[in-house]
């Protein structure tokens, strides 16, 4: 089995990722003799993980939590949105190399590209939250040219601190809520509010223009209360899950040669796995 090639994903805890799902439904719809393997892998076990790769054969993978910014600080080089999000999800060699690459910018977009044609076309975009995923979202809006973005968020230290890196991005606390909304052509959620089913506490979806946008890139469930809500209101939605699904594709196109499709057999395929979409 030599020249199989090999790919993981290393996170902690990892047992939940849908990656090898994904990935072992590509290897397998292409014929390709590769692997995609799930390795758990503690933060202080992640600088000699990586350094063993190259040795165990690996063309590269995908980092997933706690592991994205220890990835970001020791790889060899980082791509431009790595650079700009702060966090490294996927790895590969280039010269004996490793490179690190963030394909959550890329995923987030290639979504609405694909369910919401014309988003880019957005003059506001308000942001939900300001971790880790924000940042990618917030990277992804400014690379589309949307002019202003406004992150709102409980802590909102933590979204003037995001807001301060990014071109037309502005910092607010939940109470400007009533104020944006108006004026808000895409609505993202990156907050956790859908997870427990919280009903997207305190937003009054009817203060939004009938031809907003609204997606949430929470996936579980496929239908967040926030989506539920922009649905009964008439707007158009995006679910979180093509997000995953396309965040893939670069990382796969890198290691196994061939650029990948997002279909929906594959969807289908992930949403059997999630739970009938629960
Ligand atoms: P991730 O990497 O998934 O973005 P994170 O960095 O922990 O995770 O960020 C979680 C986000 O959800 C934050 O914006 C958080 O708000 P705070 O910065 O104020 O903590 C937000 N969040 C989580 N639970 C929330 C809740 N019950 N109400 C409002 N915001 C919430």
């Amino acid at each position: 089995m030599a020249d199989t090639l090999r790919a993981f994903v290393c996170g902690h805890p990892v047992a939940h990722s849908r990656s090898p799902l994904i990935h072992g439904h590509w290897l397998e719809t292409h014929g390709i003799a590769g692997s995609y393997e799930k390795i758990d892998v503690p933060p202080a076990e992640f600088p000699a993980f990586a350094a063993s790769l190259a040795a165990r054969g690996f063309a590269g993978g995908n980092v997933t939590i706690p592991n994205k910014e220890a990835a970001f600080a020791l790889v060899s080089r980082r791509d431009g949105a790595a650079q700009a999000i702060g966090a490294v999800n996927t790895l590969w060699f280039e010269n004996g190399e490793l490179v690190g690459g963030n394909t959550d910018a890329y995923g987030f977009s290639a979504n609405l590209d694909e369910r919401l044609p014309g988003w880019r076309s957005a003059g506001m975009a308000t942001v939900l939250g300001a971790g880790g995923a924000a940042r990618a979202v917030v990277h992804a809006l400014a690379e589309s040219g949307i002019g202003r973005i406004a992150i709102v968020n409980r802590t909102a230290a933590r979204a003037e601190a995001l807001a301060a890196g990014f071109t037309g991005a502005e910092a607010h606390g939940w109470d400007r809520l009533d104020d944006l909304l108006p004026s808000t052509d895409l609505l993202v959620n990156t907050t956790s509010l859908g997870m427990d089913g919280e009903a997207g506490a305190g937003l009054d979806m009817a203060l939004l223009p009938d031809s907003a946008l609204v997606t949430d890139i929470v996936y579980v469930p496929l239908e967040t209360p926030l989506l539920a809500q922009a649905s009964r209101r008439g707007l158009r939605t995006a679910d979180g899950l093509g997000m995953l699904l396309h965040q893939a594709v670069p990382g796969f196109e890198r290691w196994f040669g061939t650029r990948p499709q997002v279909t929906r057999e594959l969807r289908d395929l992930v949403v059997a796995d999630l739970g009938g979409g629960h």
